[in-house]
């Protein structure tokens, strides 16, 4: 079993799907804490409500970027967490965490990457008028959402579209790849070669591969 530590700064919804996922039967991966860097983030009182171990580090409370870092890294260790979970975590992170945590920490981002990294991505999508936009989960790396592609979903743009109808279309697949890429790394089946990430036959018959399980109202 996969010791999962997941960071978030609002709403938590990707965190909420992949809580959903976690308690059902045989995910090989249990959320052992979530983290976040605003003491208003809601996904910390659902964590709390699911009896799951929380801290805030309001990220204010320390000047240098490093220094906020260094917390971090010093509050999610004692939980020994096998993967990091970045689920809306709105923060840029600094080198010495990001490779502290090479290859063991995921991000997902609301745009077919390479397209549309950084914030606002549906509204760009719909100014650059693409027809097709949707998510990447990728692992992360000192260049800002442009780590090793793990899983992506695409969905299309329909006439008339504005940012919350694309955003929710959006969002509806996030919560379906997150929890499928966090299961396949608390597999083992995920590797890194050169910049491209591999992933594994499943150990299981077709048959009686487990069903993702997506939370109501995905
Ligand atoms: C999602 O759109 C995710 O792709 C992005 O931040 C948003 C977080 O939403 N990184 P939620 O907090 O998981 O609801």
């Amino acid at each position: 079993m996969k010791r999962i530590a997941v960071l978030l700064s609002g709403r938590g919804s990707n965190f909420e799907a992949l809580l959903a996922c976690t308690a059902v039967g045989d995910f090989p991966g249990e959320i052992v804490v979530v983290g976040a860097n605003r003491t208003d983030a809601r996904g910390i009182e659902t964590a709390r409500q699911a009896g799951i171990a929380t801290f805030c580090l309001a990220h204010r409370d320390y000047p240098q970027r490093e220094e906020f870092d260094r917390a971090l890294r010093e509050t999610l260790e004692p939980y020994r967490p096998d993967l990091v979970v970045l689920a809306g975590f709105m923060r840029i992170l600094t080198p010495g965490f990001v490779d502290f945590y090479a290859g063991r920490m995921l991000n997902i981002h609301p745009s077919l990457l390479p397209a549309f990294p950084g914030l606002h991505t549906h509204e760009r999508a719909l100014a650059e008028g693409v027809r097709i936009h949707g998510c990447t989960v990728h692992f992360v790396t000192a260049d800002l959402d442009h780590g090793p592609i793990v899983i992506q979903a695409a969905v299309p743009v329909l006439p008339g579209d504005g940012v919350d109808e694309l955003a929710s279309r959006v969002l509806r697949v996030e919560h379906r790849i997150y929890p499928q890429a966090v299961r396949w790394f608390c597999e083992g089946r995920l590797s890194l070669n050169e910049g491209r990430v591999a992933l594994a036959p499943s150990a299981w018959p077709r048959s009686a591969m487990p069903e993702l399980v997506v939370p109501q109202g995905a």
